[in-house]
């Protein structure tokens, strides 16, 4: 079955920081995810070029706007690469494709009569690229997320009227309870339903912001950047030239934070329906990220964690894992240097440690050579089923994206019951004496297939090091692939590789 996974296209006026390494990663998770049940994933990410935030970045670096932004737009795709992420297309919105399709929608809207002119004043978060209403301040009249007052402007402008679809978006959320998951940002955009829609001002002046695609119908305005920015999701797939479209789009996935849900809940979907398209099958959202001072992590506010110094301190891998371990998708989550640490000391004591131990073992009393085909007890069958049943219910072919989210915690819960099973039986006691040798066997053989198990299921999170386990234990197989049965480990030998997770220097 053909998917479409996306995330936010990122803005360039600034280094990429942790909370956007985070969706990104989400999503190359939920694609390696389905990969192993066999499905053929299209996972698309990229940069926003346009708008008044990435013009005013640009000329304060003193450089040509393309100059400038190839440059941004860069350090995304590098992180990106640095952190092993599979994507199938890096959108940037000053391509020429993307410009196309942007263009061509905005003309058939003109044409259809589904935008208007008027003047217009209103208060205008620069921070937000959006107007913004009263009741959307704080008590001291400044923007929530950016913490400034946002500016009154007045123009003439052009319109896309938002409140005849209203009626028809509540209807859709209420009969598709997981179209936004998790439910609570529902219920938000539900209220944000129950008011009036305001006309949504889609261009913006050229003397105010020229960083933008000029309209078909009128060379003095600019495409507002949340039109020229959604419609990403569909030049990405060449909507309108790609006979494939709507196979990718039946199962299309749009995973975004909190702050975006406005625009992708209730202007995308109704940007699509006067299009003509269905709306997108599920919007994925997920909370903040909380730097220090206990508020979200944004550049703006300067609180940053640095992806690429923390893939400095501790690799890729164990970056991954922390971020899809600690954010449950419906809440924020507080995160810093200090916390990474201590999340890679987890890694390492549950699962890095246990490999070495066993691996050692089978080195030194077994000549390497995994004692496979022997009978086990009732104890070590139970153990070994209970974790195969445990990961075959997450890879169920039907299970939905983000129970690959539950993914890490139910590797930990696997290296917890592994690491104590190993303790209880104490083979490095049976091995002293030759009498006990058939069950240290036992042990080790269950300890050996249930590592191969979380290998095997630890694939999407960190593919590397998955394949260095399965690798460890001789299992060979170019493709990881969802292999879930108990006692599934033949015979082989196995190699003792470095240490997955070595000491951390302070
Ligand atoms: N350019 C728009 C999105 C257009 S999509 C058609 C934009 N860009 S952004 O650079 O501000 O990225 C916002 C997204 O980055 C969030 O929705 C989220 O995916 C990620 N995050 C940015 N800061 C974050 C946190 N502090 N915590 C978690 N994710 C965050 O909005």
């Amino acid at each position: 079955m053909k998917k479409y996974i996306t995330t936010p296209i990122y803005y360039t006026n600034g280094a990429p920081h942790i909370g956007h390494a985070y969706t990104t990663i989400l999503a190359d998770v939920f694609k390696k995810f389905e990969q192993m049940k066999g499905n053929d994933v299209f996972f698309s990410t990229g940069t926003d070029e346009h708008g008044q935030k990435n013009q005013h970045s640009c000329e304060a670096s003193g450089l040509s706007a393309d100059e400038f932004l190839t440059r941004q737009s860069q350090l995304f795709r590098d992180l990106f690469d640095r952190m092993g992420i599979d994507y199938d297309y890096f959108v940037r919105t000053t391509s020429e494709e993307h410009k196309k399709v942007v263009r061509t929608v905005l003309q058939d809207l003109f044409d259809r009569g589904l935008i208007i002119k008027k003047s217009y004043e209103g208060l205008y978060c620069e921070g937000c690229e959006q107007f913004k209403k009263k009741c959307d301040l704080t008590e001291e009249g400044l923007c929530p997320d950016h913490l400034k007052a946002p500016k009154v402007i007045s123009e003439e402008n052009y319109f896309f009227r938002l409140e005849p679809y209203r009626q028809w978006l509540k209807e859709f959320i209420a009969l598709n309870p997981d179209w936004i998951t998790p439910t609570n940002y529902a219920k938000e955009v539900l209220g944000m339903l129950e008011e009036p829609l305001d006309d949504l001002c889609i261009f913006r002046p050229k003397d105010r912001v020229w960083l933008g695609i000029e309209l078909p119908f009128d060379k003095d305005f600019v495409t507002y950047i949340w039109f020229d920015a959604l419609i990403n999701y569909i030049s990405t797939l060449k909507f309108g030239e790609n006979v494939e479209f709507n196979d990718y789009w039946k199962s299309s996935y749009h995973l975004l934070a909190k702050d975006i849900l406005k625009p992708h809940c209730i202007y995308w979907p109704i940007m699509l329906k006067a299009i003509g398209i269905e709306p997108v099958s599920r919007c994925i959202v997920h909370g903040y990220w909380i730097g220090e001072g206990g508020v979200k992590m944004s550049k703006s506010l300067g609180n940053v964690v640095d992806p690429n110094e923390v893939i400095d301190i501790m690799g890729v891998e164990p970056l991954r894992f922390y971020l899809i371990n600690n954010m449950s998708l419906s809440n924020d989550s507080p995160i810093s240097i200090a916390l990474l640490r201590q999340g890679y000391k987890l890694l390492a004591n549950n699962l890095g440690n246990l490999q070495m131990r066993v691996l050692k073992m089978v080195d030194k009393n077994l000549e390497g050579v995994i004692p496979a085909g022997i009978s086990l007890t009732a104890e070590d069958e139970k153990l070994l089923t209970d974790i195969s049943s445990d990961f075959k219910s997450v890879y169920v072919k039907d299970s939905s994206l983000e129970t690959a989210v539950d993914l890490a915690s139910k590797i930990m819960t696997a290296c917890n019951q592994v690491n104590a099973y190993f303790a209880a039986n104490e083979p490095w006691v049976l091995a002293k004496n030759p009498e006990n040798m058939d069950r240290f066997k036992q042990v080790i053989y269950t300890t050996l297939d249930a590592l191969r198990l979380i290998a095997t299921a630890l694939y999407p999170l960190m593919p590397n090091s998955s394949k260095s386990i399965l690798a460890s234990l001789d299992v060979k197989n170019e493709k990881v692939e969802a292999q879930f049965e108990a006692k599934g480990l033949g015979e082989g030998k196995i190699t003792v590789p470095n240490p997955l997770f070595p000491f951390l220097p302070e």
